[in-house]
């Protein structure tokens, strides 16, 4: 029998490299275990960028990020890669993240070894088939797939129960982002050294990002249009700061309505150390993004959600988050409300943190301790 526990983490874009990062590192530095790290390279630059500011590398990539990639290349060139890893490898758990096609191709890879699976930031649901779009599907089949559910928040527990999943397969463990974001805003970072924008920093600061596949195209234009047009009624008082996906169809269309306002921002995606400082700097936040909607409450900024729906309904109900859409009217009466209502703003900028206390990696160290 092996003496330690061989564990093996996969990963492939940004979001999951910066909430796995942490628990690669407690893992690796813990003797209990044996670990590796697999990663599919979905995303090639933003995940580089991750794996650096952690320190961490990887035993195994796949390298697979190609411009133009669909849901179904990811698919069946991460299935057959990683398969092949862990046919090699034979660990006695594999671990993903997430919500990801990286995310379901490991689960499955995983099922096909017979290997046992635990998925870090399970249940998440929106209950709606296609938004997000293709996340809710991964997880929940990843969810089909798992052994251990390490569920972030109440609320995720009682989707999996909903979803039918044993009670003593699920452990509430917070969310390793949280982690992650105490981590590197207690180190520190210059921002001059990484935003060479003439950005206004004495000026409100609204932070934008949007990738998302459901708003790829006419939502996209719409979401940038109202920034414009707030960002010219506001000149005076208002810069944003909008760090564009490497995605060329978000680029495009960021250049094309964004490019020449004289106080839009638009920057190469920042490393995770100044992005963590860019968001404690802002004013506001505005994104489709998953891990924004956990990170911003737990810096005390109020968050606009440009989304239909959300997983994250916690910080909702902590009064730290808004869900905007993502048409010309909602998104522009959305920010146009907390740059003018003095109220409104007092009354989401305020910390919360429903996500975690920071210590989630701890938990399911241990907790893998005791299950394998
Ligand atoms: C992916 C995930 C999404 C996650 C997001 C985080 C899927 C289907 N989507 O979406 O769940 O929220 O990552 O950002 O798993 N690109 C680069 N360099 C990079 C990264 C991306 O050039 O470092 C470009 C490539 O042209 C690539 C495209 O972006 O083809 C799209 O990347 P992809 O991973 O397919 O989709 P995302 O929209 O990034
Ligand atoms: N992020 C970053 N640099 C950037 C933009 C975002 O480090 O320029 C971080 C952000 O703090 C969050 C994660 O990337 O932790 C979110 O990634 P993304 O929006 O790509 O994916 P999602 O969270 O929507 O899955």
């Amino acid at each position: 029998m092996r003496e330690k526990k061989k564990i093996l983490l996969v990963f492939g874009t940004r979001p999951e490299a910066i909430k796995m990062a942490p628990l690669v590192k407690a893992l690796a530095a813990d003797d209990s275990f044996d670990t590796r790290v697999a990663v599919t390279a979905q995303h090639r630059e933003m995940l580089d960028q991750v794996m650096e500011c952690f320190g961490i590398s990887a035993d195994y990539d796949l390298n697979m990020m190609k411009h133009g990639q669909t849901l179904s290349d990811i698919t069946a060139r991460a299935l057959q890669g990683l398969q092949a890893i862990m046919a090699g490898e034979q660990p006695d758990v594999v671990l993903v993240h997430g919500d990801t096609t990286t995310t379901f191709a490991g689960a499955l890879a995983a099922f096909y070894e017979q290997i046992p699976v635990g998925h870090v930031e399970a249940g998440l649901r929106t209950g709606d088939k296609y938004a997000p779009y293709p996340e809710e599907i991964n997880r929940r089949l990843t969810g089909v797939l798992t052994d251990f559910h390490f569920a972030p928040t109440e609320t995720a527990r009682q989707n999996l129960l909903h979803a039918g999943v044993d009670d003593k397969q699920i452990f509430v463990t917070g969310n390793t982002v949280i982690d992650a974001l105490l981590q590197t805003v207690e180190a520190g970072c210059d921002l001059a050294e990484f935003i060479d924008a003439p950005v206004d920093w004495s000026k409100k600061i609204l932070l934008l990002t949007c990738h998302r596949r459901e708003n790829w195209g006419q939502p996209m234009r719409e979401i940038f249009s109202a920034v414009r047009d707030l960002a010219a009624e506001f000149a005076d008082e208002l810069q944003v700061v909008c760090p564009v996906h490497k995605n060329p169809l978000v680029r495009e269309l960021a250049e094309e309505l964004l490019g020449d306002c004289e106080n839009v921002h638009l920057i190469e995606p920042l490393e995770y150390r100044p992005f963590s400082k860019l968001m404690s700097l802002s004013y506001l936040v505005a994104t489709d993004s998953g891990g924004m909607q956990e990170e911003a409450p737990a810096l005390g900024k109020p968050v606009l959600v440009l989304r239909e729906v959300t997983e994250r309904p916690e910080a909702l109900a902590a009064g730290t988050a808004q869900l905007i859409g993502n048409r010309y009217d909602t998104v522009y009466g959305g920010i146009k409300r907390l740059l003018t209502d003095e109220e409104a703003y007092a009354g989401m900028a305020h910390a919360a943190n429903p996500y975690g206390d920071g210590h989630a990696v701890e938990r399911i160290r241990d907790i893998l301790k005791q299950v394998l």
